[in-house]
């Protein structure tokens, strides 16, 4: 029984789940869903740690920032393939999202968060997110894998005794699961997703044209035209960069054609992590997949001609998830509604 205490605190502290990830965090509260969805991003001072305006700018107001005084300060992303790659400067942008969120009922408590982690993250990756959530004012903390995540947010028949599979995208990773009966049978976590795309077509330019483009631009041109299979009416689209030979400011017209190509090694590495996992997989769990196909999630997942590509690779229907960019907190959220009857498939807690 819970003591009166507990159950004051319970109702005025918040629950929450985050997708701490590479280009994005969401936060979502329980029975309110996704309450935060702001870049993965601090604004600090150049060439230093430290986080501008008392260490809050973050996310948005980092981007903001960033465009009127870009002289002076950086912008820096503390997470790189899924992990935490600055722990100072996560812990910094954690603090400021949950205090953002929990606000003026964090004097009743620190607020329970469930964190979601790539699957095949180390023990010491592990810690990191725990240790900085922790000194980011998370009270207790349970990390929860990905793929589950994000399964439970597509909407996957999780629980039940048929296998599904999903294959979430996201800016550093890639994570494919196939689960069954509450549990993932078979996983894969490879460190190639949206970046390296963005950076696919970076050096295609460099190559090619002399020409340096910056990662933004090279986002936009994937967002714009880029594709994994030819989809649709092929179009172009204006490129501006710089000249690697003069050092001027020069623009072209790119093809989507040619986007495609530059596109093809990152995008066959995800193809084959999903085809090694199919090989790996049980035959009734494989039989499965025939019926319920393959789910798309994470923002690869938007990519024009993903799902043909991996359709036509695997012989499987593909299918991407509803909204694929909030699956994973979505999920987070659904859980926590769930926490005593899904807890089994937590990773840790710190509490234990
Ligand atoms: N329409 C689109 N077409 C192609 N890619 C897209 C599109 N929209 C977003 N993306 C890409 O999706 C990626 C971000 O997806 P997401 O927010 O799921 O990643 P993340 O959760 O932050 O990263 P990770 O899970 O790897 O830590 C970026 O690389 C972004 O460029
Ligand atoms: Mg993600």
């Amino acid at each position: 029984m819970p003591t009166v205490l507990e159950r004051l605190r319970s109702w005025f502290t918040v629950d929450m789940g985050i997708d701490l990830g590479t280009c994005n965090t969401l936060v979502a509260v329980r029975g309110e869903g996704i309450v935060l969805n702001e870049p993965s991003v601090v604004a600090v001072k150049k060439g230093t740690n430290e986080v501008l305006n008392n260490g809050a700018a973050v996310g948005w107001m980092a981007k903001e920032m960033l465009g009127k005084t870009p002289g002076s300060i950086s912008a820096v992303r503390p997470l790189k393939d899924g992990v935490i790659s600055d722990f100072e400067i996560t812990e910094a942008m954690l603090a400021y999202f949950i205090h953002k969120v929990n606000g003026r009922a964090s004097w009743f408590g620190k607020p329970r968060v469930v964190i979601s982690i790539p699957s095949g993250i180390t023990e010491v990756e592990k810690r990191a997110v725990l240790d900085s959530a922790e000194r980011a004012g998370a009270g207790r903390i349970y990390l929860l894998e990905e793929p589950v995540a994000a399964a439970i947010g597509a909407g996957l028949p999780f629980v039940e005794p048929t296998a599904s599979m999903i294959v979430d995208i996201g800016g550093g990773t890639t994570e494919v699961a196939i689960m069954s009966l509450a549990d993932i049978a078979v996983c894969e976590s490879v460190r190639v997703a949206g970046d390296d795309l963005d950076e696919a077509i970076i050096s295609h330019m460099k190559k090619t044209y002399n020409m340096m483009i910056g990662e933004q631009s090279a986002e936009r041109i994937k967002i714009e035209i880029g594709s994994a299979a030819p989809v649709g009416e092929e179009t172009t689209m204006e490129v501006r960069g710089r000249d690697m030979v003069s050092g001027l400011p020069r623009k072209m017209v790119l093809s989507s054609e040619e986007v495609r190509e530059a596109l093809q090694e990152p995008v066959g590495a995800i193809v084959e992590a999903v085809t090694r996992t199919l090989e790996r997989a049980e035959p009734e769990l494989a039989a499965d997949l025939v019926e319920n196909g393959i789910t798309l999630a994470g923002g690869g997942a938007l990519l024009r001609g993903i799902d043909a590509i991996i359709s036509s690779a695997t012989g499987l229907d593909v299918r991407v998830a509803e909204d694929p960019l909030t699956a994973v907190a979505r999920g987070t959220a659904i859980f926590l509604e769930n926490i005593e009857k899904l807890k089994g498939n937590l990773q840790s807690d710190t509490d234990i």
